[in-house]
């Protein structure tokens, strides 16, 4: 496994296999986890070389504690990458991708970037999209992988070769769970005993949800989800919403015109889980 730092020396050791060989890549803020072996497998299967990223990207955390706080584990990630024969890392500095300018580049999505996450994470997604175009430039892969965890984030994603036209297929990957249901995150690593205990009813929640959205409409699957987290003394429910799966904008009932999917983000104390589930 060959582990870059710089972009010349990526792009160098790149460059030799480019015209041979079908590059997959799967960018990550490392502390890595099951979900994310299951991206670098999959892109393993379907392509000859598979780079991974493992970057702390700043300009999409709007919280800097939060960014302080993210788990960074490098050595660990590394040792796991070997095991799923990961054929090159990347592990470049902020210096290295941002110069000494630690700003976005400003986005239009289409609208989809001020749903949900957009909406309470301000500035978000023109972060994502920033760091996401530049490795995309620098590694030229043909195919990256994506978890629906971050099913926003896909969508974005989906947009942002688009408007940009690289010629990049975006390949998206089912949420990896823990055998209690919850989502996998890396930062699960960071919740207490008690908080851990308590994060599978976020799943839990989830799916009841999907069955009573057979019979009542979004408004009052969503007032009965706000109740049930009102109840909870450890999670603290940000927003609930059901929506269109392409457009990401709110819906009322099934139709044929749309694809219902139900988003969640909670706090559990300063810690931040979301996760998704097709209605
Ligand atoms: O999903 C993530 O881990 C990050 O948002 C990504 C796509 C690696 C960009 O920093």
């Amino acid at each position: 496994m060959n582990i870059f730092k710089t972009k010349k020396a990526l792009q160098t050791h790149l460059d030799t296999y480019k015209q041979t060989h079908r590059i997959g890549f799967v960018p990550t803020m490392g502390a890595l986890h099951k979900g994310h072996l299951s991206l670098i497998k999959k892109a393993k299967e379907e392509n000859d070389l598979v780079v991974v990223s493992i970057f702390v990207n700043p300009t999409q955390f709007d919280n800097q504690e939060d960014l302080i706080k993210y788990p960074k584990t490098l050595q660990k990630d590394i040792d796991l990458l070997k095991t799923v024969n990961c054929d090159v890392v990347f592990t470049p500095d902020v210096s290295e991708i941002y110069n000494n300018q630690i700003v976005s580049e400003s986005f239009n999505f289409g609208g989809i970037e001020n749903e949900m996450e957009g909406k309470f994470r301000k500035g978000h997604f023109d972060g994502v999209g920033t760091i996401v175009k530049r490795l995309f430039e620098i590694v030229q892969p043909h195919k990256a992988y994506f978890g629906e965890k971050d099913f926003q984030q896909l969508q974005i994603i989906k947009k942002l070769v688009e408007i940009t036209n690289l010629p990049i297929e975006i390949i998206p990957c089912a949420i990896f769970r823990e055998d209690d249901g919850l989502a996998m995150s890396s930062r699960n690593t960071r919740l207490t005993k008690e908080q851990r205990e308590a994060a599978p009813f976020i799943y839990k929640t989830l799916k009841k949800a999907k069955k009573k959205f057979g019979i009542k409409n979004a408004e009052k699957v969503t007032k009965w989800v706000q109740k049930k987290f009102k109840k909870n003394p450890v999670l603290e429910l940000e927003y609930f919403v059901i929506a269109d799966e392409h457009s990401l904008k709110q819906i009322d009932k099934k139709d044929k015109n749309n694809q219902p999917r139900a988003f969640i983000a909670v706090y559990a104390g300063d810690i931040r889980l979301i996760d998704n589930l097709a209605m």
